[in-house]
């Protein structure tokens, strides 16, 4: 029988996102059944898939790594106790198979000596019954031996995934996600963009308690939560603590609006000021240890600095994903006190008092149509917090970023802007700059007209748009003269309006 892989491994083995091959199944280029595909098809689509090493996973893992600036080489390996509870279940599992390959063994014998005598004993029409039997069962054995050898070893893949890997799938939304190197169930979530319950990460608050309904977890990571007896005997662990032994189904909730996350405060520290031009800063605050803020990409904070509290309305411009770091872009601006301080007196290690989240510029659910985001300055950090958080859910198909630059601050992450571009077949990236008079709604409209006119298919696309307020109004002209209707805009004002 053949064997069938999720769709979540056979992208992975492939090396593709799993957008891409959920793309090929729905253009019937490759047969699904109840979520699963055969390896076989898999093969004939991309025959470059390998089952039997872990290249593949690695190729898709260097594109988000590129994507996301994040460094994947020191990725560790799994518990070594949960490692070879994993090794010791595929050795049973190999021992059955041969116990199983050793009956086929026997019943073939038997039915080879059954044959031989029929055709000694039998008639000519029986020796020719026979011969056809004999036939068709050594075409099949051949079939078998053929399709074993292309796709090399072909049960090595899903078993190495399970081993190296395992699925975890969230009831009732049913989202999917592998666990890698040494992740908790919890890490693993949260790098694959999925926002669940947790508060400090660290075995603390319960917050992340869950019940496990199928498969197997160990402990990995201590913990002083208690989990009572009958909480353990009904599935409960924390998914902050334990990593899985097996494929795993569980039951926890996961919030895709606003409203299911609550607002937070969280006393951060200034851990990186960068200047890639010399009028916006990136600014990366770090959360404690045993705090990370829980909020979606695209929404947005307020922060607090100084002796003084001077405060703004940011944007979050990086992935939920991304552990304890949160991001913000800084425009220079004398006239703002926030920014005056932040340019001239801020500096590693001062403290940032966050408060967040607030907003509802979120993709909503599954990203189930083409996305065209369009950024004006600053506002590319909401743009790029959506982005990064799309790729890390691995649905990154049919992403256009359109990003205007006015004044001085200029594209100020191009290189990441083309990094995604290189990384991603379906990310297409368009800077486009406004000379002439900084924040002049006519020049907008007409740099904007003219790159939105090449888009595609405007009608089947949702459309982001940060910046500034009249640049926003904008582009939602402009969208609304070719035909894009008000549900399928969203926008977020940069600085938010408080
Ligand atoms: S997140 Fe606090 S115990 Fe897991």
């Amino acid at each position: 029988m053949e064997q069938r892989l999720s769709v979540l491994r056979a992208a992975k083995l492939a090396g593709v996102t799993r957008a891409e091959l959920q793309f090929r199944i729905k253009q019937g280029d490759l047969p699904s059944f109840d979520g699963t595909v055969g390896v076989g098809d898999l093969l004939n689509l991309y025959p470059a898939t390998r089952m039997s090493d872990d290249r593949t996973l690695e190729k898709l893992e260097k594109i988000k790594a590129a994507a996301l600036g994040k460094d994947i080489a020191n990725r560790s390996l799994p518990d070594p106790r949960v490692l070879a509870e994993r090794l010791a279940r595929l050795g049973h599992q190999l021992t059955r198979l041969r116990q199983q390959n050793e009956q086929y063994a026997v019943v073939l014998e038997s039915l080879e000596n059954r044959l031989r005598e029929l055709e000694q004993e039998g008639d000519a029409s029986t020796r020719a019954a026979v011969l056809e039997i004999k036939r068709t069962v050594q075409s099949a054995l051949h079939q078998e031996r053929v399709e074993s050898y292309a796709s090399g070893a072909r049960t090595d893949g899903g078993s190495w995934m399970t081993v190296m890997a395992p699925q975890v799938r969230l009831v009732p939304d049913d989202h999917e996600f592998l666990v890698e190197g040494a992740d908790t169930v919890l890490e693993a979530a949260l790098r694959a963009g999925l926002s669940i319950a947790y508060g400090c990460s660290n075995g603390n608050c319960g917050e992340c308690k869950a019940r496990v309904v199928s498969g197997e977890v160990r402990e990995v990571r201590p913990h002083d939560f208690v989990i009572s007896e009958t909480e353990r005997t009904q599935g409960y662990a924390l998914l902050c603590s334990v990593a899985p032994v097996t494929d795993l189904v569980i039951e926890v909730g996961v919030a895709s609006s606003p409203d299911q996350i609550a607002l937070q405060s969280i006393d951060a520290l200034v851990r990186e000021i960068q200047r890639p031009k010399p009028h916006v800063m990136l600014l990366r605050v770090q959360t404690p240890r045993t705090r990370r803020l829980r909020f979606l990409g695209g929404q947005y904070a307020r922060l607090r600095v100084g002796d003084e509290a001077v405060e703004a309305l940011l944007p979050l411009a990086n992935c939920p994903c991304d552990d304890r770091n949160l991001v913000f872009h800084v425009a220079e601006d004398r006239e703002d006190p926030f920014a005056r301080y932040c340019f001239e007196h801020l500096r590693k290690g001062d403290p940032v008092a966050v408060e967040a989240p607030f907003g509802d510029f979120v993709i909503p659910g599954d990203v189930k149509r083409p996305l065209v985001f369009l950024a004006c300055d600053t506002g590319f950090a909401a743009v790029k917090s959506l982005i990064e958080h799309v790729i890390a859910l691995d649905e990154a198909y049919g992403i256009d970023l359109i990003w205007v630059a006015t004044g001085a601050i200029g594209h100020y992450q191009d290189n990441l802007c083309r990094s995604w571009e290189d990384a991603l077949d379906s990310l297409r990236y368009r800077p486009l700059r406004v000379n002439s008079v900084s924040g002049d709604p006519e020049t907008w409209s007409a740099t904007l007209a003219g790159a939105l006119t090449r888009l595609e298919n405007p009608g089947a696309c949702d459309f982001y748009i940060a910046g500034p307020q009249p640049f926003i109004a904008v582009a939602q002209d402009l969208l609304k003269r070719i035909n894009v209707s008000a549900e399928q805009c969203r926008s977020q004002t940069v600085p938010p309006e408080r």
